[in-house]
């Protein structure tokens, strides 16, 4: 028999993975065989198993010592404590010292747009994709501080080919070429709810972007952390894809940190009330973090400070910036993986296609903000929600192309 799939045989079957063997058997062209063995050599089943596992155990519920966390709110600082971060956080700018990147990697299901996120059109008047909206705000810190920002965008297997399609076919919207980069995510196999591995439609091993934690791990592995350092810099904005008013040049942010001798900053929304479903900033024992609302208790979510202000009311956007140090310091560490039921079209042991409106499949994703324990410190700025974030997330209702498009105009109404 052939050594391969000898090994692969004995691989499925310690792990009790023998179901892909089916689509083995089924393959009728040779070479397609092997291409099939040799994805299935790739897998870490042990870490597939172990996380399918961990989906079984009751969740431990830790006595974690929960506090407040800091920030500074923007619209309220001082003219010169204003000006003074400015200047600082400008310099850095101005010295080459930022680069920018986007996640894109995402799946977009709750929109349903067919294509990558950024490549939906917003129903402006100009017809304005996700991506010439964000490249408007590179290009405008290039005339604001004549210098061209590295940017880099990291998309997923599924997405990454479209991506940069259009980003060709649309010129980079008049943004240097060579300023920007691609890379793709890291990816893990999707399993049943039995925790057996699936097949995908193309008859491949179904899997899906490990989540926007995964981003460390990645810029590591493509060589995206040895360009930025080959290049000087020293802060890294990361941003999601979905937020047509993100401003990823902010010399506030920047120099809040360097102020604050941070290794990274975020940018927060005070919540709408305070049983709005957002995870908040926080400290968790003596770190920062962010805590998910299904993790505090009502009292907890209601407490408030002297002013009257939420004491948890510091909500998370996915709008951070790193320093090298901390990047650095988070791709040595394994973030944990989280586990989602999702839908998934897959091949069944009998050659079968099964679809279904339910969930019923695993997923697994690792989350950015988990990494934000591994810091000793991290600057919050509460930032303006009509000012800084418009979000696409929905095909309708709340944080909707509508509800984005309409924060969208008003903003550059009131900014022109
Ligand atoms: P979301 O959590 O909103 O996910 O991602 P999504 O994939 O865009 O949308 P749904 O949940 O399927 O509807 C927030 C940001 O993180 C990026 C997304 O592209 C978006 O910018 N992301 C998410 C990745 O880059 N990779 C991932 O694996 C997940």
């Amino acid at each position: 028999m052939d050594e391969k799939l000898k090994q692969v045989e004995q691989k499925l079957t310690e792990y009790g993975q023998e179901q892909l063997l089916n689509e083995y058997n089924r393959i009728t062209d040779e070479k397609q065989k092997q291409d099939f063995l040799d994805s299935l050599l790739t897998i870490d089943y042990n870490q597939v198993n172990k996380l399918y596992e961990k989906s079984k155990e009751k969740p431990i519920v830790q006595k974690n010592k929960i506090e407040p966390i800091e920030y500074v709110d923007k619209a309220r600082l001082s003219k010169e404590k204003y000006e003074e971060l400015s200047k600082l956080g400008t310099q850095k700018i101005k010295d080459g010292k930022l680069a920018v990147v986007t996640m894109a990697g995402g799946q977009g299901t709750r929109l349903g747009h067919k294509g990558p996120k950024g490549t939906f059109d917003l129903g402006l008047d100009s017809h304005k994709s996700i991506f010439e909206i964000l490249t408007d705000t590179l290009k405008e810190a290039r005339s604001n501080y004549n210098v061209d920002i590295p940017w880099y965008i990291m998309t997923s297997d599924e997405n990454d080919e479209e991506t940069q399609k259009f980003f060709e076919k649309n010129n980079y919207f008049g943004y240097p070429k060579k300023c920007v980069t691609f890379f793709k995510q890291g990816k893990l196999p999707m399993v049943s709810l039995e925790g057996k591995i699936l097949i995908d439609e193309n008859h491949k091993i179904k899997e899906a972007s490990d989540g926007h934690g995964g981003i460390f791990h990645s810029m590591y592995k493509e060589g995206i952390v040895y360009d930025m350092k080959a290049r000087g810099i020293e802060w890294v904005f990361i941003g999601g894809v979905d937020n047509v008013l993100v401003k990823p040049v902010d010399p506030i942010l920047i120099g809040l940190a360097i102020k604050q001798k941070a290794v990274a900053a975020g940018k927060s929304l005070v919540k709408a009330n305070a049983h709005e479903k957002v995870g908040v900033f926080c400290r968790k024992n003596g770190k920062p973090s962010v805590i998910e609302y299904t993790e505090i208790s009502n009292e907890m979510a209601e407490e408030k400070d002297e002013l009257g202000n939420l004491k948890y009311g510091e909500s998370h956007i996915l709008c951070n910036l790193f320093s090298m140090k901390a990047i650095d310091k988070i791709s040595q560490i394994t973030l944990p993986y989280h586990i989602a039921c999702k839908k998934a079209k897959y091949i069944d042991e009998n050659g079968k296609l099964i679809c279904t409106d339910v969930p019923n499949a695993y997923k697994f994703e690792a989350f950015l903000f988990d990494a934000f324990e591994s810091l000793d410190n991290l600057s919050v700025l509460r930032v303006k929600r009509e000012e800084e974030f418009a979000p696409v997330k929905n095909a309708s209702g709340d944080d909707s192309p509508e509800t984005a498009r309409k924060l969208y105009i008003n903003y550059h109404k009131s900014h022109k």
